[in-house]
Formats: structure tokens, sequence, C-alpha cells
């Protein structure tokens, strides 16, 4: 049984006053726009992004997908990082569902894209190319808070070229949290947003995309189209309501815990440790095993993320200092001379 999770701050479970808030929910069916609690949520979210109007989608790849849809037509193009998940991690969906063409650019080690890059891959307005409509960026970045200043430098670029801008700010409130900006002034920099419900903020269920008041309308015909059309939301939405108002300023709180894991794996420089960032910790070991060091961790309860021969950890509302104990204890077993041995790959 897993009991520390460090996979994801998408694994939170709802507690009790999230339960009781969704089981008082008032309801109604939210197609018809009648649902009284999903408009609250919509209407508290524009506000607080200082936007004109909000949609409610059932995840953050919907609403990021709706988004691109509505900025992008058929056979458009968008500007977008190598290593967005946008692009990399929601199955093409602009390109097959939106018939948008990407134009993946690298990401810099902070999680920019260079704007000479951005500003090179904007194509001319000539019959040959296809039209670049949007510049999307991404914050937090794997956990990484792209800075003030390059947020109005790329998009002020974009916005100079024609172009509209989106963010998949789906840890828009940990970026917020981290940088001590209002959330509506990174919103503020670009046209429109998606803001997940279901990660650090302990929702079970959700993503939020604000913006113009007619992009919106738009995005709701597409929603419907994508399938995205759904009730008695008012159930759902009364959970993200409940974690709006509770489960933000406690953010910084998984930002020192992740401070602190990082702290506690640095003692073991065969994990390769990294720096945490916001509410997670990356690490890149040279010779471990990746994957008997987390089957190893399993047993003992613990659970973290180890694909493709990098470690992630990230911390949220259910893993608390007792947890980041446990990880510490469990590594001291793990590296005490008998288990690191046969773990360790032979160096190549
Ligand atoms: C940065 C980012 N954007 C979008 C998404 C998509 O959210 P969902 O899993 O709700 O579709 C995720 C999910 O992990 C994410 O990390």
């Amino acid at each position: 049984m897993i009991v520390d999770d460090f996979r994801s701050d998408t694994v939170t479970r709802p507690d009790e006053g999230m339960r009781a808030a969704m089981a008082a929910a008032e309801v109604g069916d939210a197609v018809y726009d009648d649902c009284p609690t999903t408009k609250r949520l919509e209407s508290m979210t524009a506000e607080r992004l200082g936007k004109e109007s909000a949609l409610f989608f059932p995840t953050g790849t919907q609403a990021n997908l709706a988004g691109l849809m509505a900025h992008c037509g058929r056979g458009e193009e968008y500007l977008v990082g190598q290593m967005a998940h946008t692009y990399r991690l929601e199955g093409g969906g602009a390109a097959v569902l939106g018939s948008i063409q990407p134009q993946p650019l690298p990401n810099e080690a902070d999680g920019t894209i260079a704007l000479d890059a951005i500003a090179n891959a904007i194509k001319p307005n000539d019959f040959h190319f296809a039209m670049t409509r949007l510049l999307a960026l991404e914050n937090t970045f794997n956990g990484q808070v792209l800075p003030d200043s390059y947020l109005e430098a790329a998009t002020g670029l974009a916005r100079a070229r024609g172009l509209s801008t989106h963010l998949d700010g789906a840890r828009l409130m940990n970026a917020a949290a981290a940088s001590n900006r209002d959330a509506a002034w990174i919103a503020g920099q670009f046209d429109t947003v998606s803001l997940c419900l279901s990660k650090g903020l302990g929702a079970p269920v959700g993503s939020i995309l604000v913006g113009p008041k007619d992009f919106i309308e738009k995005a709701r015909r597409i929603r419907k189209m994508l399938g995205g059309g759904m009730r008695q939301t008012g159930v759902i939405a009364a959970a993200a309501i409940y974690a709006l108002e509770h489960n933000v300023t406690r953010l910084s709180e998984d930002h020192r815990r992740a401070a602190k894991l990082a702290e506690v794996l640095a003692r073991f420089p065969e994990l390769g440790t990294g720096p945490s960032r916001t509410n997670m910790v990356f690490m890149s070991p040279k010779t471990l095993d990746t994957a008997a060091f987390a089957a190893f961790l399993r047993e003992r309860g613990i659970a973290v993320s180890g694909r493709y021969g990098t470690l992630r950890w990230v911390t949220h509302l259910d893993v608390d200092d007792d947890a980041v104990a446990r990880v510490a204890e469990a590594c001291e077993r793990f590296f005490d001379g008998k288990q690191a041995p046969a773990a360790m790959k032979a160096q190549a």
C-alpha cells in the first residue's frame, strides 16, 4: 500500500471539508448554463485572474486544446516549447483534433524559449507558409517559475508581431506563490490562461480556461464538440471552489517541504541530486537503477516517479514532514551498502 505518494500533485484525495462542500452543492444542468455552483466557480476564477470570462473543463488537456482551437484555425500554427505539456504530453491533440500545426522550439534550461527563436519562427505572410497565430507558454514549467521580465518580453514580442498568447497555467498558483506575484498579474500578460484545479490545489477533477468573453463563447462550442459538455458539474465545481478558497495560500508549505526533501536527498550523491523548484525535485542519477530504487521505496509504501531514468518527487497536500522523514530513512537503508550495489548499473 502506498502511504507517501510523491509521484505527482494530482494524487491528492478530497478531505472532509471538500467532501462536505461537494455533498451540499447546489446543481443544475451546466450545458444549459443552469448550474449555480459552476457559474460561481467560473465568475470567481475570472475575477481572480482579471479576465472577462471563464469556462470549466474536465481536464487541463481539454482546456488547453479548446484554447488552442479557439485561437488557431485549421492549418494555422502555434509556437510552443519542445518540452511543453501541450506539445509533448497531450497526445498531439492540437494536430490530431485541431488540425493546428505545432512549431516546437527548444526550451532553455530555465524553461523559457529564447526570444530570437520565437521571432525567427514567426512565418512571413506568404502563401507557402502556415499562418503563425499563437505563442503558448507554460508556467510553472517542470516546477520552474518563468521570470517576470521574460513573461513581459515574450508576450510583448508576440503581440508586436500580431500573435495571440496562451498560458498553460496548470500550476499558475504555484508560480504566483513562489514569485510573490498576484496570479492576476501573471495571467494579465496573456490573452488566455488555463488553470488546473486538480493538481496542487487538491480538487479531484477540473480545469478552467479564462479569457475575453467572445473567446470563451467560442471555446464553449469547442468544448461541446470535444465531449466536455458536462451536466450537474456543481458537485465537482464545489470542490474546485473549496480548493481555491482553502488551498492556495498553503502552496508555499509544499514549496518549503520540497526544499527540505531536496536537502535530505542531497545526502545521497548516487541520486544525482537536483534543487527543488516550487513543489518539485528532479534528479537524473548517472549510475543508479532508478526502477530498482523506486521498487525498493514502493515496498516501504513510498511512491516516486522513476520513468525514463529520471526521478521526480512532487510535494502536495497529502505529504507532510513525516513523509519526508520516512523518505530519508528509506534512502539510508537503500544506500547502507547492502542494497545499493545490486541496484547500481555497470558504468558505461
Ligand atoms: C503543465 C501541465 N499542463 C497540463 C496538464 C494536463 O492536465 P490534465 O491531466 O488534467 O489533462 C498537466 C498534467 O499533468 C500539466 O502538468
